[in-house]
């Protein structure tokens, strides 16, 4: 059958829809849903999309599988807020409908959003298999109400990567200076990850400017969600590059010269220390705020498939991190930290201003599964050999997440080993010891994640556990010696959701 340009793309959206509202009943009373943390109604969710503050609202689209609870043809969900906190969903915006998207191993993948003249302009990239081979182009889809989307009729408005770059052409991130557009895609030439950079006057003709930046090798095979930003002074260059040991998303920090279209880096950081925080992307809000919001699931590679996570099970998979700011902190490092808005969400408080934590565990009288917790503790006079907090302890102790500061290496160190049946692994990550010899940890915990930022940001972590939901202990411990807790603060956080 033929249909007028746009009737299949509805039509496959309706679809989409019809699947999810079917489901998101029995996924909503599912114990294990997020108290705060952003998901899919139900089903499938991977990167954050088209991040933008549009007409006083903040939307947040995503990577969405509507009809199973893995990853598969890719939709892009929707959804608004006021304030970074509560979220409503809209309807999907855009379905696999054209030659160039609707494919059951492609779709529409990850991409961005911009206020063209009050128009809200999406730029995603179609991925289909043609022949075998991956074929993936960039695209424009775009609404007047902030709510349905039409693909543009001319698309792709970029069909092919340019000469020597591989067929992964994806990811575009488009914005604006002075009187041009400027796209960067992430991309890979012989197996070392690259950012492509392009530029147009009208957002619809684009021209292939340069290599904005490549890997020498040591920075991943393949660079997907490459984001370009103005921090103060510098640029930043973040992207999650493929290949690399661990899965992670870096940054670099240096200057992008709009003459020959390349960026010089200064220096490089990781975005997040954790397992389970990738493809972030970034937008200005109304406050002049640089904010990211990443894509946190775990994920383990078995030899013979991917496990997703036990939340599968229960017809869901994915969330979104808290939404971070990004500022410049020293010597070229950046900072991340929990937007403040998050702070409605805090209920009952507890508070201590001094306590000595000697050789011992502390059961503390505050338990929760959605929490806040900021402790300072004072490394000066320290003689433990280790420290730190235990959270969702079960009530027969066995099982446990392990925030632990390492006192004789300095590093940060979060355990699930003993967090539940399914997750596993140690994380760590050096701190720069801070100015005033202090090191100040800020946690939020959720039914399936944990997030953690470090001395104001300039570390963070995020990682999925998936302790049954009754498991809501908290203690604090030191080891082999005293640690003086200068001030311990916790509050319960209410659901965001209700
Ligand atoms: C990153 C990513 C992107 C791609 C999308 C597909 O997680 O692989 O490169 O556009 O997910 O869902």
């Amino acid at each position: 059958m033929l249909y007028s340009f746009n009737t299949y793309h509805k039509l496959m959206i309706d679809k989409a829809e019809q699947s999810v509202s079917r489901m998101k009943d029995l996924v909503a009373r599912d114990p294990m849903r997020m108290k705060y943390h952003f998901m899919a109604p139900a089903y499938w969710l991977n990167d954050p999309n088209g991040l933008i503050h549009f007409r006083g609202e903040y939307h947040l689209f995503y990577q969405h599988h509507p009809y199973s609870a893995q990853w598969g043809a890719m939709h892009w969900g929707h959804a608004v807020s006021k304030d970074l906190v509560h979220w409503k969903h809209l309807p999907i915006a855009l379905a696999p409908s054209e030659s160039y998207d609707l494919h059951e191993r492609g779709g529409c993948f990850s991409g961005c959003a911009v206020d063209h003249d009050g128009v809200l302009t999406l730029f995603y990239t179609g991925s289909v298999i043609r022949d075998g081979k991956v074929v993936q182009t960039q695209c424009i889809a775009t609404s007047h109400d902030g709510i349905s989307f039409e693909k543009y009729v001319g698309n792709p408005v970029i069909s092919e990567s340019p000469q020597g770059s591989a067929r992964d052409f994806r990811d575009p991130k488009v914005w604006r200076h002075e009187d041009k557009w400027y796209m960067v895609v992430g991309s890979s030439k012989d197996g070392k990850g690259r950012a492509l950079l392009y530029r147009s006057s009208d957002l619809y003709v684009w021209e292939y400017f340069n290599v904005l930046a490549e890997s020498d090798g040591s920075m991943g095979t393949m660079w997907e969600c490459p984001d370009v930003f103005p921090i103060g002074d510098r640029f930043v260059l973040m992207f999650s590059p493929m290949g690399m040991d661990d899965r992670q998303t870096v940054y670099l920090t240096g200057q992008l010269d709009y003459e020959t279209g390349q960026f010089i880096s200064e220096s490089c950081g990781h975005v997040d220390y954790g397992f389970d925080f990738y493809a972030p992307q970034s937008f200005e809000d109304g406050k002049g705020r640089r904010i990211i919001i990443g894509w946190l699931n775990s994920w383990n590679w078995m030899p013979w498939f991917i496990s997703h996570g036990p939340t599968s099970s229960n017809h869901w998979c994915g969330a979104m991190s808290i939404p971070r700011t990004v500022v410049m902190g020293k010597h070229g490092r950046l900072k991340f930290q929990p937007v403040e808005e998050l702070t409605v969400l805090r209920d009952d408080h507890y508070h201590v201003d001094r306590m000595v934590v000697a050789d011992m565990e502390q059961v503390l009288p505050i338990e929760g599964v959605g929490l806040e917790i900021i402790a300072v503790f004072r490394l000066a006079d320290c003689d433990a050999v280790e420290f730190g907090i235990k959270m969702r302890v079960s009530e027969n102790g066995q099982e446990e997440t392990v925030l632990s500061y390492l006192h004789s290496t300095g590093e940060l160190q979060f355990d699930r080993n003993c967090s539940d049946n399914w997750s596993q692994g140690i994380r760590k990550c050096k701190l720069a010891r801070s100015d005033n010899d202090q090191l100040k940890l800020h946690i939020f915990v959720d039914t399936c994640v944990v997030e953690v930022f470090a001395n104001d940001g300039y570390a963070a972590m995020s990682n999925n556990i998936y302790p049954n939901p009754d498991h809501k202990g908290l203690k604090i411990y030191s080891r082999g010696g005293k640690i003086v807790l200068e001030s311990l603060d916790i509050w319960k956080l209410k659901s965001s959701w209700d």
